[in-house]
């Protein structure tokens, strides 16, 4: 899920640096001569990450000359997409499933959590600039819920305390670990396998 208002405060200019220009040049070439506008979903992932996890419209002009195509394509494939964000958002960007599973399982104290210790407010950035928060759909680790998306990385069988102590973690600048906070392996049970443990591939 992402952030599908377009910013009101928008940079003049946009420019891949360096870096953002050498990726971008050898994911152009993955396409063949004459197909590289089906580069554009990756440059926008690219400027996203460059521009600190947000899109400006200057980005969306500036990738589109790049692949010689209208803008308004390149704006289309940005508002249509949920992994583009097109407003700023925190450094540490939570995403909280609330979705059925998620929700019986403690989603909204979880919402609770984020409003108290990082800002009252959806999509608001805290006080500190570090983080904000937003409700999505389902994220596909409903087995580990209840269960939210920081950043690139998924933090599961949470609870309030666990949120609490990630955000507080974050504050201070420490690295945050991602995975269960039950300590399973991925979505395998707590007290190791009881079922199908004699098959040769279970
Ligand atoms: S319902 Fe939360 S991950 Fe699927």
């Amino acid at each position: 899920m992402s952030i599908k208002k377009i910013s009101k405060d928008q940079p003049e200019t946009f420019m891949f640096n360096e870096r953002s220009m050498e990726i971008a040049k050898k994911t152009i070439k993955n396409y063949p001569e004459g197909k590289q506008q089906s580069a554009v979903m990756a440059l926008l992932y690219i400027a996203q990450r460059q521009n600190n996890n947000w899109i400006p419209l200057s980005a969306m002009k500036y990738i589109a000359k790049l692949l010689e195509m209208p803008y308004i394509k390149v704006y289309e494939v940005a508002t249509f997409y949920t992994m583009y964000n097109l407003t700023p958002v925190g450094k540490y960007f939570f995403q909280v499933c609330t979705t059925t599973p998620c929700m019986i399982r403690g989603a909204y104290k979880l919402i609770d959590v984020c409003k108290k210790k990082i800002s009252e407010k959806e999509s608001e950035i805290s006080k500190d600039g570090k983080s904000s928060w937003m409700e999505v759909e389902c994220l596909g680790a409903c087995v580990n819920a209840p269960m939210m998306q920081i950043n690139d990385d998924y933090f599961e069988d949470l609870d309030e305390k666990k949120l609490e102590k990630i955000i507080e973690t974050i504050k201070k600048d420490q690295k945050i670990q991602p995975g269960s906070y039950r300590g399973r392996t991925s979505s395998e049970p707590e007290n190791n396998r009881s079922t199908l443990i004699g098959g040769k591939n279970a």
